[in-house]
């Protein structure tokens, strides 16, 4: 694993969109593994600058998002259908064809999370998938517990995740108690793999994480196993890990940087 630790937000936001503009230059076509929440929104602010300044081309990028919450219709304000819609996709060129997001509303959850994991395969997998983590360790919305060879699946949220995602609702009674998330195995199969924290209410998790041990209890443990893996993170993220020196160090040394 290669731990990036970045002193401002919008460091660390630069650092993710060039590894997606690097990876798009290589394969125009590549598929990306897209996330929500606030931790991404640095990054997709740039990718919109960079398609619209520098002419980033998204023609023919194949997306797949990590979850969505069951119950929400796409327009809902804070579905994430509407979140990607509003803050990447209507502004760079990618074909409304190529967006895949789990869908909250099907009749048959079952049958879709089959589709989806087919799709994924079809397209030919991820080639870089982009991660948040939750203050309980989750990535997408893999809560403590689930296993780390799940594929896409209905997922029952945990008390802190509801407790964290209330901000965007007007109380926490409107947020959803079900999310469709990709498994933790289905995401330890993208090819390469860049999570972002920023904020003190990641450290523990992004400590725990990195130095601690591979459990369910911390889905993004699992990313241990992976042999791609790029945590790119804040200073205050960064604060709780043991061997941040040594990381530091590692960094400061990197032949290529990031
Ligand atoms: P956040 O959520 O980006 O809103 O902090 C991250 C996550 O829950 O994975």
């Amino acid at each position: 694993m290669e731990i990036i630790v970045k002193d401002t937000v919008e460091e660390m936001s630069q650092v993710a969109a060039r590894i997606v503009a690097r990876t798009l230059n290589a394969k125009p076509n590549a598929v990306l593994g897209l996330a929500t929440g606030s931790t991404p929104l640095g990054l997709y602010k740039e990718l919109v600058r960079m398609h619209r300044e520098d002419g980033l081309d998204f023609s023919q990028v194949t997306t797949f998002n990590l979850d969505e919450y069951v119950g929400l219709k796409q327009k809902h304000p804070q579905s994430y259908h509407y979140f990607m819609d509003e803050n990447l996709f209507k502004h760079i060129n990618i074909p409304k064809q190529n967006i895949y997001i789990p869908s909250g509303t099907t009749d048959n959850y079952e049958a879709f999370c089959a589709w989806y994991e087919r799709r994924i395969c079809e397209c030919g997998g991820i080639d870089l998938q982009v991660l948040g983590i939750g203050s309980d360790g989750h990535i997408a919305f893999n809560e403590p517990s689930s296993s780390l060879g799940s594929r896409t699946r209905i997922k029952t949220l945990a008390k802190q995740t509801i407790d964290d995602n209330a901000r965007f609702f007007a109380s926490p009674e409107e947020v959803p108690i079900y999310a469709i998330t990709m498994g933790v195995g289905t995401i330890l199969e993208a090819d390469r793999i860049i999570l972002l924290a920023h904020g003190k209410n990641k450290a523990d998790a992004v400590a725990k994480a990195i130095e601690g041990p591979v459990t369910s209890v911390i889905t993004a443990s699992a990313l241990q196993l992976h042999r791609d893996v790029m945590y790119i993170v804040d200073r205050e993220a960064a604060s709780s890990l043991d061997m941040l020196e040594y990381y530091e160090w590692i960094q400061d040394n990197m032949v290529h940087a990031p």
